[in-house]
């Protein structure tokens, strides 16, 4: 399952380095070639000759190498790879994949990479158990990176606890599991995300409330099952799933246009809260106020309807289109009319009424509706919705 993969393993600055050296050994052993990073703590625990010696390649180090920069740029070696461990994962590394920084060479390819990421963390029960390192973890799950471990046990520096790195055959079995197909291996999927922002002059903008949290997981989840995804969002809060490519637009024209050029698609999901109008005419330089009391007239053009246009189309359109409706008042009735007008296969739906605390919060209630008529979905939080809707779209897409 392993032969002719390429596993990019960054080595972090802890006690656990040592059993690294071993994880290269299986891995090898099982027809993968690794491409080791070493950090500068992790050089005080293993020696570079080790890792390349058992890695049976040089062993990268330094952010600002030249020679490595004329053979091999930071950028490309986080992207040759078909999946980037760190092990052991510090308190540190976590602390900086989770904040974004990119201060050396480990903590910059995990932020220039386009491919999964599975950490094996491994410090001090205490460090573990830190607020500040279950904050970075929950940050790094939300991200999509994936986790093993770390074990209860004995620690090196003599406490007991949550801490030690998983054993290398663990690490084997997750970068296995990382690495296995999904059901949607091969198939193209196309989600819109997040709200769009509409100028009215070069400092204000038209904007909704849409935190992209929804979109953003749907996304997550139809990644785990192996689609290749093209994520189109607006200025959203939620930053992007790490494996999608994503296409970042402001206005809904621009994202109706990088819809069209993302197709073809098997199936294209639209969770966008796409402003209905935009300003006509917006203006080129900052509107004044000018003091006679006279106040800004501002006209409205209708935006085009990107989930209605796709599911209309004839030639290029997706086998499976569906389509998200946010209502206050009579929800179904209005998103089973909807989901006719629009012409989309299904249409989820939900109530965005403010007592509901669905808009911007973590949850969501929704009801699918499919030509089967409305099926509802207990209230679950937003990661399971999109775990469900993910595996009825497998089994849509793979029927
Ligand atoms: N949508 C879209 N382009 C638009 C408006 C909406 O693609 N210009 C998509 C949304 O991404 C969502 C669905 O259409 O999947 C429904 O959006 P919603 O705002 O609920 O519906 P509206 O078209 O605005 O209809 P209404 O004004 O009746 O609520």
């Amino acid at each position: 399952m392993l032969a002719g993969k390429d596993i990019l393993l960054i080595i972090g600055g802890g006690i656990a380095a040592f059993k690294s050296l071993d994880l290269i050994r299986r891995l090898r052993e099982r027809g993968a070639a690794v491409t080791p990073v070493l950090t500068r703590a992790g050089e005080e625990f293993v020696t570079p000759l080790s890792v390349s010696a058992l890695a049976g390649q040089k062993v990268y180090r330094d952010l600002f190498d030249l020679t490595d920069e004329a053979e091999m740029g930071h950028i490309e070696l986080s992207r040759a790879a078909d999946l980037v461990v760190v092990a052991p994962a510090t308190a540190d590394l976590m602390a900086k994949m989770a904040g974004g920084h990119a201060n050396d060479l480990a903590s910059t390819l995990l932020m220039a990479t386009d491919k999964r990421v599975l950490i094996a963390p491994a410090m001090n029960v205490r460090m573990w158990d830190h607020p500040a390192t279950q904050r970075n973890l929950a940050t790094l799950t939300g991200d999509g990176i994936l986790t093993v471990g770390p074990n209860k046990g004995d620690m090196a520096c003599g406490e007991y606890g949550p801490g030690r790195m998983s054993e290398p055959l663990e690490i084997v079995t997750a970068i296995e599991a990382a690495l296995t197909d999904g059901p949607l291996k091969g198939k193209h999927i196309l989600v819109t995300s997040g709200p769009t922002h509409e100028p009215i002059d070069p400092v204000r903008y038209i904007a909704n409330r849409s935190s992209g949290a929804q979109g953003t997981a749907i996304a997550r989840a139809l990644l785990t099952l192996g689609a290749r995804i093209t994520f189109i969002t607006g200025p959203a809060d939620t930053s992007p799933p790490t494996g999608a490519q994503v296409i970042r637009v402001e206005t809904a024209q621009q994202m109706y246009d990088a819809t069209l050029n993302a197709l073809p698609a098997d199936a294209a999901i639209f969770t966008a809260a796409v402003a209905d109008w935009r300003v006509t005419d917006a203006s080129a330089s900052k509107i004044k106020k000018d003091g006679s009391g006279t106040l800004p007239t501002l006209s409205f053009t209708e935006n085009p309807d990107i989930l209605a246009k796709v599911a209309q189309m004839t030639d290029t359109r997706p086998p499976l289109v569906i389509g998200f409706a946010a209502e206050t008042d009579n929800v179904i009735e209005n998103a089973t009319t909807k989901r006719q007008r629009k012409g989309c296969d299904w249409i989820v739906a939900n109530d965005v009424s403010p007592e509901t605390g669905i808009m911007g919060g973590s949850e969501n209630d929704v009801t699918l509706i499919t030509d089967q008529g409305p099926e509802d979905w207990p209230r679950m939080d937003k990661t399971a919705v999109a775990r469900k809707l993910a595996d009825r779209i497998a089994q849509a897409l793979t029927a």
